[in-house]
């Protein structure tokens, strides 16, 4: 399988997250998600978990610096044993950070394949926020609807059978700060995607699975693109030169 750097995009709530894990579970990539990472961080008292508690108990966002040294070490720690891409969830988030990242990746002669939007209206993100419950163990972290994907037993994780709670930023006024930082911050980076030929906009409105149905359609169509390059490529090679291998999922 060729690599796959995906990044995920969206309004907080869109269900980038629970997206990201059906995709990763689907490419047998790993899934780095900036919240769960900080959201451990600050569970265990870390010296970064207690720089970055103030900005997330208040819904802004840590300061870039953080949390680009956190992605690195993220991406570095899951290549030694899953080389073949990931997923980021909740990254980049600034035009700070998509540059940033930018540099590492170029470094070591890297990219992002596709960046997906999913693009969801504040009224429903707002709603899918209120009714989310989410497990509390940073190792599960499973993510669940009262409405949209309920646990077995309410209230209940599947998984660990730890208690499910509300997250702290889930309150309908720090919810309104994530979003206007949403706004401010991070929307410029859907134009900026766009000029690089790598955003592929969801409608995120649909039910889980037609969501799920509209980014595999998304992530298959970078095969078709590495194919049609891969074409390019040998129509212009001298006679029997150059081996060339085309992109896969
Ligand atoms: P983070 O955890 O990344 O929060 P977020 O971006 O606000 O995203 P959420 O986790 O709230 O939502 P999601 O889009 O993943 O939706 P989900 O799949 O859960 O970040 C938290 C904080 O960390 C930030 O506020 C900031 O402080 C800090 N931080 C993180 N990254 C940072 C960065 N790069 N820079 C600076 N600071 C950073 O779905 C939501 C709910 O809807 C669930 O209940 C789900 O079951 C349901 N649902 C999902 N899809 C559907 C659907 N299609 N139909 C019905 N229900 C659905």
């Amino acid at each position: 399988m060729s690599e796959k750097r995906l990044v995920m995009l969206g309004p907080p709530g869109a269900g980038k997250g629970t997206q990201a894990q059906w995709l990763c579970d689907a490419l047998d990539i790993p899934h780095l998600a900036t919240g769960d990472m900080l959201r451990g961080a600050v569970a265990n008292n870390t010296e970064v978990g207690q720089q970055v508690r103030p900005f997330m108990e208040q819904g802004r966002l840590v300061p870039d610096d953080v949390v680009v040294n956190v992605v690195v070490e993220a991406i570095d720690e899951a290549k030694k044993t899953t080389p073949n891409g990931y997923v980021l969830d909740g990254f980049p988030r600034t035009m700070r950070q998509a540059d940033a990242l930018q540099k590492v990746l170029a470094k070591r002669k890297e990219k992002i394949d596709k960046v997906i939007l999913i693009n969801t209206p504040d009224e429903v993100v707002q709603e899918r926020l209120m009714q989310r419950r989410s497990c509390p163990d940073p190792l599960c972290g499973a993510v669940y609807n009262v409405k949209s994907k309920p646990a077995r037993t309410a209230g209940i994780c599947d998984n660990c059978a730890k208690t499910l709670i509300v997250r702290d930023d889930d309150r309908p006024e720090t919810i309104r700060v994530r979003q206007q930082q949403y706004w401010h911050d991070t929307e410029p980076l859907i134009d900026y995607y766009t000029r690089k030929g790598l955003l592929a906009e969801i409608n995120g409105r649909g039910s889980l699975e037609e969501v799920a149905g509209q980014i595999l359609i998304a992530v298959s169509k970078i095969k078709r693109a590495a194919n049609r390059d891969s074409v390019r490529r040998k129509a212009l090679e001298p006679e029997g030169g150059g081996d060339v291998k085309d992109g896969e999922i």
